[in-house]
């Protein structure tokens, strides 16, 4: 599918639900979010059915997302299911990690390639805080599991945070000497957490100033949101996701849909499609997503003020 602006959609995230087993600071806020009733939630068979309709028109790189993807019920078969479809070349997932020491090899067997693990801190009082009461050790548990079955390459995804791991940088860089890439992210003003954000952020340029002696290496995915950068002599790379202080729309590849099945077609944009309602009726929605498609923005204007309500946590990332 090629949209409005030249660019070729290729990528579907789907968020499988909202829930999670952690509470991130700017992913959701404080009280919490109020529980979607269980029938405006896409089935297992519903996110299937739509997965392969994307698949049919071109999707060829998934990924599961949440919340947190691995407190889904029969998650599992769906990963199966997916990750069976024909066309699916790059089949991944992003977790907090809390899990996965009891599911990365089941993962790996139901055919998901690689995952990309969230984690803002190494140290434990400020894991804790930061996911208001998470354990790092039951990450890092699951980091080392999904090493030791393969569910690599292994991407980090560290939110950079203003007073709270910008103290961090040179050790989390280190990680990628033992072969895992790190990709700091520029924290995104989202959802009720937005002034939070606004407040916290600090630019991934604080990166390159920190850490003298990154080089820059040639992407090899010209749509991956990240640059890249290694130490000498690392087998990981590092990356920056600098949504913020240099946009990477131009080469988007990407649209969401949510676990109350709307289609997404860009990040900061408040637009969605609904999905849900025509898959119930039994309609056809390939020309649905086609025409939604060719609708998709051409970028988002953070700059200006708009941002959009919907938390992070009822999007996946
Ligand atoms: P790879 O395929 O491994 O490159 O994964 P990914 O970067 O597409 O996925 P991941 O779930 O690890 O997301 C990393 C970060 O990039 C998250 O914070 C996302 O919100 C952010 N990100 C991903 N896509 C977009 C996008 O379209 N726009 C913006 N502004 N941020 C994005
Ligand atoms: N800004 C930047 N990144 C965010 N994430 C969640 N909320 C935000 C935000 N407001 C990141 C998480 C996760 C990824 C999918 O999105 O750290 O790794
Ligand atoms: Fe959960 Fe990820 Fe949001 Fe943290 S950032 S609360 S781990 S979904």
């Amino acid at each position: 599918m090629i949209d409005s602006y030249n660019r070729r959609i290729n990528y579907l995230r789907i968020s499988v639900t909202d829930l999670c087993n952690l509470r991130c600071r700017y992913c959701m806020p404080n009280k919490g979010i109020d529980k979607m009733s269980h029938s405006d939630v896409l089935t297992l068979e519903e996110i299937e059915t739509i997965a392969k309709v994307f698949v049919e028109l071109g999707v060829d790189k998934i990924r599961i997302t949440g919340g947190e993807p691995l407190v889904r019920r029969g998650i599992l078969g769906l990963i199966e299911n997916i990750g069976n479809l024909e066309g699916v070349k790059d089949f991944a997932i992003t977790t907090n990690a809390i899990m996965l020491k009891k599911y990365a090899k089941q993962l790996k067997d139901a055919g998901v390639n690689r995952v990309n693990i969230s984690l803002d801190t190494l140290d434990e009082k400020k894991y804790e805080y930061i996911t208001r009461g998470g354990q790092l050790k039951d990450t890092l548990d699951g980091i080392k599991e999904a090493q030791e079955v393969g569910l690599t390459p292994i991407k980090l995804n560290t939110v950079l945070i203003r007073g709270f791991n910008d103290d961090e940088i040179d050790d989390l860089v280190n990680l990628t000497n033992d072969g895992i890439d790190v990709r700091f992210i520029e924290l995104m003003p989202i959802g009720e957490a937005r002034n939070w954000a606004i407040h916290n952020f600090i630019s991934n340029e604080y990166v390159l100033e920190k850490v003298e002696n990154l080089e820059e290496i040639k992407r090899d995915d010209i749509n991956s949101p990240a640059n890249y950068y290694k130490l000498s002599g690392a087998k990981g790379k590092v990356g920056l996701i600098n949504p913020i202080s240099c946009k990477f729309c131009s080469n988007c590849n990407r649209v969401r849909l949510t676990s109350d099945g709307k289609l997404k077609l860009c990040l900061h944009s408040e637009e969605e499609i609904d999905l849900k309602t025509p898959i119930r009726n039994g309609e056809d929605i390939k020309t649905l997503i086609i025409d939604a498609i060719s609708k998709k923005p051409k970028e988002h204007h953070l700059e200006n003020g708009e941002y959009i309500t919907r938390n992070m946590i009822a999007i996946g990332g």
